[in-house]
């Protein structure tokens, strides 16, 4: 019950968020994904698929080779992109300090605010939110996040227009097994 009413509310300051004209609107620019350890994971997909003129979603999948029990990292940048170098590609600086988590910590005591945050995004579209370890699954994913949803819950967060991109990297025994990096522009509306 409690859930449906916040999921309505959700969608009537969404409904608000698109009328009002202060509103902030976000848009998927691009996703990458990339397997360090082909023994350990594969990409499966990885792409931004267009839903409409303002709509679209992001959805990618690495296959898991092996199980994993513990000491699982996972490190996120939030980026913003200055101007270009004279080759022409973008320079990405930090927009926000670099988070490095304890996965199986995290998820009994959940105590980094960015991170919940980060893992808010997600919420039913991924297989990734339970406890370690990971042994059964035989794949990792994250399907159908759309622009509109992550719209209506950044709209509290000071961030002037322009370009972003979300790095993250996992790591497990400290060692890097894959590199994601979502891409977006924030716009108002
Ligand atoms: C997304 O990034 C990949 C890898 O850098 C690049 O090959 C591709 O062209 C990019 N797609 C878009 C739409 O920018
Ligand atoms: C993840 O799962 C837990 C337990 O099922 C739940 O309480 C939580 O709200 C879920 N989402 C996030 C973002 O932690
Ligand atoms: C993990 O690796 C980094 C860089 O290679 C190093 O600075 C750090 O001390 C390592 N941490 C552990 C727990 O081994």
């Amino acid at each position: 019950m409690v859930n449906w009413v916040g999921k309505l509310i959700g969608l009537l300051m969404c409904l608000q968020c698109v009328t009002q004209l202060h509103g902030m609107f976000m848009k998927f620019t691009n996703v990458t994904c990339e397997s360090k350890d082909f023994s350990k994971s594969r990409v499966e997909y990885c792409e931004v698929k267009t839903l409409g003129k303002n709509k679209n979603s992001i959805r990618l999948r690495y296959s898991m080779l092996q199980p994993v029990f513990d000491n699982i990292g996972f490190h996120f940048q939030l980026m913003t992109k200055g101007s270009e170098s004279v080759d022409g590609t973008p320079n990405w600086q930090p927009f926000l300090y670099a988070v490095n988590l304890d996965m199986c910590r995290f998820w009994k005591n959940r105590h980094n605010h960015l991170a919940k945050m980060v893992f808010e995004f997600i919420e039913g579209h991924s297989n990734l939110n339970h406890s370690c370890p990971y042994t059964k699954e035989k794949f990792i994913s994250i399907d159908d996040v759309t622009n509109t949803e992550v719209s209506s819950m950044i709209r509290g967060i000071p961030m002037a227009k322009g370009f972003y991109s979300l790095f993250t990297r996992w790591s497990t025994e400290n060692i890097t097994r894959v590199l994601t990096n979502f891409y977006f522009e924030v716009l108002s509306v």
